[in-house]
């Protein structure tokens, strides 16, 4: 995939904002910090298009980002982070239900998780929730460069077995350090978005 020109769209809050159109969307899910927007930055080649931060739990929106004028990033709000209020948690369990449910233009999610540890329970959940609706989904294993080469299988199968991913269900290695995984995603994307 030749990044042409990226631009981030917008920061919804619900369906009346999110675009018009029906260009392919890509959402990404994961625990906050896990890497997603490092991720974006890194598939786009842009250094801070989506904000990365030390500090967790700052996206609360669905943010868009547009490649190409053919596709859609969205972002999810990170989840499993405890200072979150149980009011916040439920408006965002709302927001990502109905968005899952009701987005035509949704063709896959990437759902993140951290190669280092096991996933946790709320990884399993979100899975489990992301396979219900039927959607097609790759599992992102990021930071890939903080686990040594010889130790990546060890950690891919603990994750596909707590999981309970089924062999179709692909597992990408990534590192938004080093780009190891970028192009395997990309023909994955290209391909399940039709582009
Ligand atoms: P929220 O927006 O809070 O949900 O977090 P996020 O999932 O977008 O995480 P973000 O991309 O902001 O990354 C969190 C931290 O992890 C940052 O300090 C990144 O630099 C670091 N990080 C992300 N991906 C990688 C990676 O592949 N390798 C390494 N070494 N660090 C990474
Ligand atoms: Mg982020």
């Amino acid at each position: 995939m030749k990044i042409k020109q990226t631009e981030f769209v917008i920061s919804a809050v619900g369906p009346s904002q999110y675009p018009e159109g029906d260009l392919p969307e890509v959402a990404l899910a994961g625990r906050s910090n896990v890497g997603k927007s490092s991720l974006i930055n890194k598939m786009l080649l842009r250094r801070n298009l989506a904000r990365t931060s030390q500090q967790p739990g700052k996206t609360q929106t669905l943010n868009y980002y547009r490649i190409n004028g053919e596709l859609f990033f969205v972002d999810f709000p990170g989840y499993g982070y405890a200072r979150v209020s149980k009011s916040e948690r439920e408006a965002w369990g709302k927001m990502i239900e109905r968005y899952l449910r009701e987005r035509e233009p949704l063709k896959l999610v990437l759902q993140l998780v951290d190669v280092r540890h096991p996933p946790s329970a709320e990884d399993v959940r979100m899975y489990e929730w992301l396979s219900h609706y039927g959607i097609p989904m790759i599992v992102v294993a990021t930071k890939a460069d903080k686990v040594s080469r010889s130790q990546w299988p060890k950690h891919l199968k603990v994750i596909r077995t707590s999981l309970g991913m089924p062999g179709h269900v692909p597992l990408v290695l990534f590192s938004s350090e080093t780009g190891q995984g970028r192009d395997e995603l990309w023909s994955m994307i290209a391909q399940a978005a039709g582009i």
